[in-house]
């Protein structure tokens, strides 16, 4: 039932190309209206009436809403936060009838993130879940359900639940920014044309993993190391750092790569391995600046880049000790393919470490406690 493949983990990620093209299914258009969501209840009139969006989930899930944020913001021009939702009910939240609240679950089960469906429906926002198992409590609950279409998770880590999360967040963005009218139109075909290639560009970069496998080996002698980006890039860190905790029990941190200078940055040393996204146009001259600042003390850095992300820079290869080249997309959608080379190494420091990936210390797959 692994096909072949040593652990589920390993299976799953490979997954991710089949998992993008169901998820994708025939939500996406060639032309007007580009996004097809018959599921969703949701009129275009009550979308354009929200005011704000709460994007509430735990752990790897929440990594997806804050990718999910983003694309919320830019694309439909509306406020939206994410919280973990074990933090979310205790603070208080401001909901209304104006909110939608976006619950994210692979399981569905998860206590903390039901509970605050409950919250959210109970002070009158309207609920979307995107969750991946039909008739779990979430997706029973919620008053619309966008499902994933990753198929059964079983490793503890999740990879093609998050990667798929993603996918459902960028289609339902493009949804509301149509009914908002807050994308141009010319805007959308490029955006759907990159969300239909990204199956096949997630094969592209699943042919990386012996390059990432000697990488994880050298990794896997140190005992801490940083992951930096800033936008899409420190959200993508964010999950790469929780997937390798999580597996090889490496202590690891992400931080947005400005926000180094004021005090992380005393934690690097000679050695220090960094792992640095730079996929962002606009930000890459910046992320670069934050490279040399950790290469100045020592760090030995893995890049991650995409060509158009360096603005036509070739040489992040020759500033930094390695690089590795996620294929072209737009700058929005790089969480989809940057997130595979992370998951890889994840795996790959836990296999060579000895560990039970699939099963990892202190962890269950679905944590039905608050
Ligand atoms: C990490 C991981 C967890 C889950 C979290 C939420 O790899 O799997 O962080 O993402 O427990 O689970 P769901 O999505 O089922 O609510």
């Amino acid at each position: 039932e692994k096909d072949g493949f040593d652990h589920f983990m390993l299976k799953e990620i490979h997954e991710q190309p089949r998992a993008y093209r169901d998820t994708i299914g025939n939500r996406l258009l060639g032309a007007y209206p580009w996004v097809h969501l018959p599921e969703l209840t949701l009129t275009p009139e009550r979308i354009r009436l929200f005011r704000r969006v709460h994007i509430v989930a735990c752990g790897t899930a929440y990594h997806a809403g804050l990718v999910g944020k983003q694309a919320l913001e830019r694309w439909a021009r509306i406020p939206a936060e994410a919280d973990v939702a074990s933090e979310y009910r205790y603070r208080s939240p401001l909901v209304a009838e104006d909110t939608l609240v976006i619950v994210v679950s692979q399981s569905g089960e998860t206590a903390d993130t039901l509970a605050a469906l409950r919250e959210a429906k109970r002070q009158g926002a309207h609920v979307i879940a995107i969750t991946n198992v039909v008739g779990s409590s979430v997706a029973r609950e919620a008053d619309d359900v966008l499902f994933t279409m990753a198929g059964p998770e079983i490793s503890v880590a999740s990879t093609k639940a998050y990667s798929t999360q993603l996918l459902a967040f960028y289609i339902l963005a493009l949804h509301m920014a149509r009914a908002r009218r807050s994308l141009p139109d010319e805007e959308f075909a490029p955006i759907v044309e990159a969300l239909r290639k990204l199956p096949e560009q997630a094969e592209q970069a699943l042919k990386q993993a012996e390059e990432i496998r000697s990488y994880a080996e050298e990794i896997s002698h140190h005992r801490h190391l940083f992951f930096l980006g800033r936008g899409m890039d420190y959200a993508v860190a964010q999950e790469g750092s929780l997937k390798l905790k999580e597996i090889s029990y490496i202590h690891s941190e992400a931080y947005a790569a400005g926000e180094l200078k004021h005090g992380t940055l005393a934690l690097i040393e000679e050695g220090t391995p960094v792992v640095a996204l730079a996929t962002q146009p606009e930000l890459y001259e910046k992320t670069v600046s934050n490279i040399r600042e950790v290469m100045a003390r020592g760090a030995t850095v893995l890049g991650i880049a995409s060509p158009s992300g360096s603005r036509g820079d070739a040489n992040l290869a020759s500033r930094v000790d390695r690089v590795l080249t996620i294929p072209d997309t737009h700058p929005m959608l790089t969480p989809a393919l940057s997130v595979i080379p992370l998951q890889l190494l994840a795996y790959y420091a836990s296999t060579a470490l000895g560990y039970d990936v699939d099963k990892p210390r202190n962890l269950a797959k679905s944590v039905t406690v608050e």
